[in-house]
C-alpha cells in the first residue's frame, strides 16, 4: 500500500523532473512551444507567464510592448502568498550534518571508538543461563488465557456480569503487579531486561483491557437485540473488513478463540476489533526494506548512545553533585542534541519501521501509526499525534468514557495524563527499582504547560514552544533519573564520573 504510493511519487518525480529538462532542451531548439509552456507551467511557473506576457506582448504590439514591471510583493513578504522553502530545508540539513560532523569528530578524538558491540548483551542479562525477563514475558501467556476463559464463560452466561468484572480485574492488576513484583524481587533482572519485560505487560495490560471492555459491548448489544426481538445475532457494531477477500467476517461470540485473542495480542495496535482491516497480500519488498531499516537504525541508536550519550551523562555527573548550576545548565544542553536525535531515530524505528514490520507479516490494515506530530502547534495536538495506538485507546477506553459519565473535558484530560504519567513512572522506576517521580512529574507538567503555551503562543511560536519542551524536557529528566541512580548505587555522583 504504502509501498505502491512510494513508488508511485517516486515516478511521478522522476517524470517531472526528466519532461523538465526535456522541455528546457527543446525550448534552445526552439521547437514545440506548446509542449514547453504545458511543462514549465507546472515546474517554473513564474518563467512560464513570462514566457506568455512575452508572446501577448509580441502580439498585441501595443503601448506596453517594452513594460517589465507589474504589482507585485517579494518573495519573503508574507503578502507574497510564497511557501516553497524547499531550498532552506535542504541548507538547514547541510548545516545539520556539517555542525554534527565537527561534533562526531570532536567526539571521536576525546574518547576515541566506544562502540562495543558485545556489551549490549549485559544490559539485556546478567548470567547468560539466567533469562528472567524473558521468562516472565512467557508468563504473560497465561494472563491472555485467562481473559479468554472468562469471556467464554460470560458469553455463555455461566458467570454473571460482576463476577466476570471481577475475575477480569484480578487477572489485569496480576498482569501489572506480579511482573512489577518479580522485577524489583530478583537482583538478575537488569534495567534494561526490566524495561522490556514490563513494557510488554503494559501493552498486554491495554490490550486485555480493550478486549473485554469491546466483548462487554458486544454482549450488551447482543442483550438490547434481543430485547428488541430482532433475530439477529451479529454485533452491529463491526463492519466488514477491508480487503477480506480471504477473511471470514466474525460475529460475536465466534471472536473468543485461541487465534483471534492472539492475533490481537501480536497485531499493532491496543484497541480490539472482531473484524480488523486487513490488507490483501504480504509485500516481500517493503517487508525487506523495514526490516533493513529496523536492523540499520538499531544499530545505530545503540552506536549513538554509546559514544554520544554515556560519555556526556558521566560528565554531567559532577556538575549536578556540586549543584553548580550553569555547569549544570551546560550539560544539559549538550545532552539534549544527542538525546534528541536518538529520540527522533526510535521514532521513525519503533512506529514506522517496526510497526509496519509486524502490520506486514499480520497483514493489518491499518497503518496510521502516528499523524503529523511536528506540525504540532499546541501540546494536546502532539500528545494526539505522535503515538496513535496509545492516544487512540485512551480516548476509547478512558476518555470518551469518562465524558459521557458526566466528566468536563479537563477532568477527563488530568485523569489520562494521570494515568499515562502512572505507565511512565510504572515503567521507569520498577526497573531502576527506583522511585522519584520524575517521570511521572514530567507527564502531568504537559497540561499546564498545554493550557500555557494554547493560551499564549499561536502558528509557528506554538510549534517552536513544542519543539523546545521536546528538546530539553526528555534531558533533564534523562539526567535526574541517571544521576540519582549513580548517587544510589555507587555512593557518590562524583566517583561515578569519575572515568
Ligand atoms: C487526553 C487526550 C485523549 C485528549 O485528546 P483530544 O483529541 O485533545 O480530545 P478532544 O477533547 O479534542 O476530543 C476527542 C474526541 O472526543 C470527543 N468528545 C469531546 N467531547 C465529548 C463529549 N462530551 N462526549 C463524547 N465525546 C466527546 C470528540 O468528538 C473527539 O472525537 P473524535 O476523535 O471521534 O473526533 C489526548 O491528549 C491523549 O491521548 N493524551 C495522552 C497521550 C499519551 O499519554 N500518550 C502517551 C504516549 S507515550
Amino acid at each position: 500500500m504504502g509501498d505502491r504510493n512510494e513508488k508511485g511519487s517516486a515516478k511521478h518525480r522522476r517524470r517531472t523532473t526528466i519532461s523538465g529538462e526535456a522541455a528546457v532542451t527543446q525550448a534552445k531548439r526552439g521547437g514545440a512551444a506548446e509542449t514547453l509552456s504545458g511543462q514549465v507551467k507546472e515546474k517554473e511557473p513564474q518563467k512560464h507567464e513570462n514566457a506568455a506576457g512575452r508572446q501577448k506582448n509580441h502580439s498585441d504590439a501595443g503601448e506596453d510592448t517594452f513594460s517589465c514591471h507589474k504589482l507585485q510583493e517579494s518573495l519573503l513578504s508574507s503578502a507574497s502568498g510564497f511557501s516553497n522553502y524547499r531550498g532552506i530545508l535542504n541548507w538547514c540539513v547541510v548545516m545539520l550534518v556539517l555542525s554534527n560532523a565537527r561534533l562526531v569528530l570532536e567526539n571521536l578524538i576525546k574518547y576515541g571508538v566506544l562502540v562495543d558491540p558485545i556489551q549490549i548483551i549485559s544490559l539485556f542479562v546478567k548470567d547468560p543461563c539466567s533469562w528472567p525477563a524473558l521468562c516472565l514475558i512467557i508468563v504473560t501467556n497465561v494472563f491472555i488465557m485467562a481473559a479468554l476463559y472468562t469471556e467464554r464463560k460470560l458469553s455463555v452466561g455461566t458467570i454473571s456480569e460482576r463476577t466476570g468484572s471481577f475475575l477480569h480485574c484480578i487477572n489485569l492488576s496480576a498482569l501489572l503487579f506480579v511482573p512489577a513484583g518479580t522485577v524489583l524481587s530478583l537482583s538478575s533482572v537488569t534495567p534494561v531486561g526490566g524495561v522490556m519485560a514490563l513494557s510488554i505487560c503494559t501493552v498486554l495490560f491495554l490490550k486485555l483491557y480493550s478486549y473485554t471492555d469491546v466483548n462487554k459491548w458486544c454482549r450488551e448489544q447482543r442483550q438490547a437485540k434481543a430485547r428488541t426481538l430482532s433475530r439477529s445475532h451479529s454485533c452491529p457494531s463491526v463492519h466488514k473488513a477491508n480487503g477480506t477477500a480471504g477473511y471470514t467476517h466474525v460475529t460475536y461470540p465466534g471472536n473468543l478463540t485461541h487465534r483471534d485473542i492472539y492475533y490481537f495480542a501480536f497485531a499493532p495496535t491496543l484497541c480490539y476489533e472482531l473484524n480488523f482491516p486487513r490488507s490483501p497480500r504480504i509485500r516481500k519488498r517493503f517487508l525487506l526494506r523495514r526490516l533493513l531499516e529496523m536492523l540499520f537504525l538499531m544499530q545505530l541508536m545503540v552506536g549513538l548512545i554509546q559514544q554520544w550519550m554515556v560519555p556526556t551523562i558521566q560528565n554531567s555527573m559532577k556538575p549536578f553533585q556540586d549543584m553548580d548550576f550553569s555547569r549544570m545548565v551546560e550539560r544539559m544542553l549538550k545532552l539534549a542534541v544527542p538525546n534528541h536525535f536518538i529520540w527522533l531515530i526510535f521514532f521513525y524505528w519503533y512506529f514506522h519501521s517496526s510497526m509496519n514490520f509486524v502490520a506486514e507479516i499480520m497483514q493489518f490494515g491499518d497503518r496510521e501509526f502516528y499523524r503529523d506530530w511536528w506540525n504540532s502547534e499546541t501540546i494536546p495536538y502532539f500528545w494526539s499525534n505522535w503515538n496513535i495506538p496509545v492516544h487512540k485507546w485512551c480516548l476509547r477506553h478512558f476518555y470518551k468514557p469518562m465524558l459521557m459519565r458526566g466528566a468536563n473535558r479537563l477532568a477527563a484530560q488530568i485523569a489520562v495524563f494521570f494515568l499515562s504519567a502512572f505507565f511512565h513512572e510504572y515503567l521507569v522506576s520498577v526497573p531502576l527499582k527506583m522511585f522519584r517521580l520524575w517521570a511521572f512529574l514530567g507527564m502531568m507538567l504537559q497540561v499546564p504547560l498545554a493550557i500555557l503555551v494554547g493560551r499564549y503562543l499561536r502558528g509557528n511560536y506554538g510549534n517552536a514552544a513544542v519543539w523546545m519542551s521536546l528538546i530539553i524536557g526528555q534531558p533533564i529528566a534523562v539526567l535526574m533519573y541517571v544521576h540519582d541512580y549513580y548517587v544510589l548505587h555507587y555512593g557518590s555522583a562524583s566517583e561515578a564520573a569519575a572515568p
